[in-house]
């Protein structure tokens, strides 16, 4: 199967909500982050990421709805494991969630959820969802023990957090490329879809070819912030074609 794409459209939201924080359904409110998922979907997107926070920085609830009814391709909602973000994902019905942490100072997700310290609250919010028929993805840190306890905990999915490899140095690459591999290979082995996000943009996605069993991508501030210069569809659609030569 090939590699897919699921795009976060959050910071099309982000946007809006500089000059619309009071007024997000004004009609005037722009730009739109339902249009912005239509255009990634034009474009190539396979499935649409949004991530409703708990302080509502970007997306909003009536986003979330308002892009479900919209779209035909899967809606991956990233959320922290909170009641107020259980009882949303029970109401939207997404196709699958991914558990994130989340904290209120930090700027974007840091880190990945820690489900070995968060094991019982965690397995409950995996039972919820599945209950309902929603599948589920772990945002865990490519570490050994992180992805054991995921399956475990009964997870479909991990999504391994590749922050550090975004970040990574020319001496540090190889080492995160190293922990991505391994963590990727054994989950892989124990039954989990693994998927990738987090930081990955146009030049470093490539390297991720070194990283075997991928099966998605999770991509938002490099896509969003392309295409400003080209347009959203044009965007999803050069990420798409750097991504069609992953093995
Ligand atoms: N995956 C998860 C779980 C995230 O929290 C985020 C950021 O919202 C992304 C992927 C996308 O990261 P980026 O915006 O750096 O592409």
């Amino acid at each position: 199967m090939s590699l897919l794409l699921g795009v976060n459209v959050d910071h099309v939201a982000t946007l809006r909500q500089a000059r619309y924080a009071l007024l997000p359904d004004s009609p005037n409110a722009e730009p739109c982050p339902l249009q912005g998922s239509l255009d990634a979907i034009a474009g190539g997107a396979d499935s649409i990421t949004i991530h409703v926070r708990g302080d509502r920085r970007h997306m909003q609830e009536a986003d979330a709805f308002r892009i479900k009814q919209a779209i035909h391709v899967p809606l991956n909602l990233e959320m922290g494991v909170t009641a107020e973000m259980i009882d949303i994902a029970l109401r939207l019905q997404p196709t699958f969630v991914c558990l994130v942490p989340e904290t209120r100072e930090e700027v974007t997700t840091e880190g990945g959820l820690d489900v070995l310290s968060r094991r019982r609250e965690v397995g409950d919010c995996i039972r919820l969802m599945q209950q309902s028929g929603i599948r589920v993805s772990l945002f865990i840190d490519p570490e050994m023990e992180q992805v054991r306890c995921a399956a475990e905990l009964g997870a479909e999915m991990i999504e391994l957090h590749t922050g550090c490899f975004g970040n990574a140095t020319a001496t540090t690459i190889d080492a995160e490329i190293s922990r991505l591999r391994e963590a990727s290979i054994k989950g892989h082995e124990i039954g989990l879809q693994v998927n990738a996000g987090h930081g990955i943009h146009y030049q470093n996605c490539r390297l991720l070819e070194e990283v075997p069993h991928l099966s998605e991508y999770n991509i938002g501030h490099s896509i969003v912030s392309r295409a400003m210069r080209v347009g959203m569809e044009q965007a999803v659609r050069e990420m798409k074609a750097l991504m069609s030569q992953y093995p």
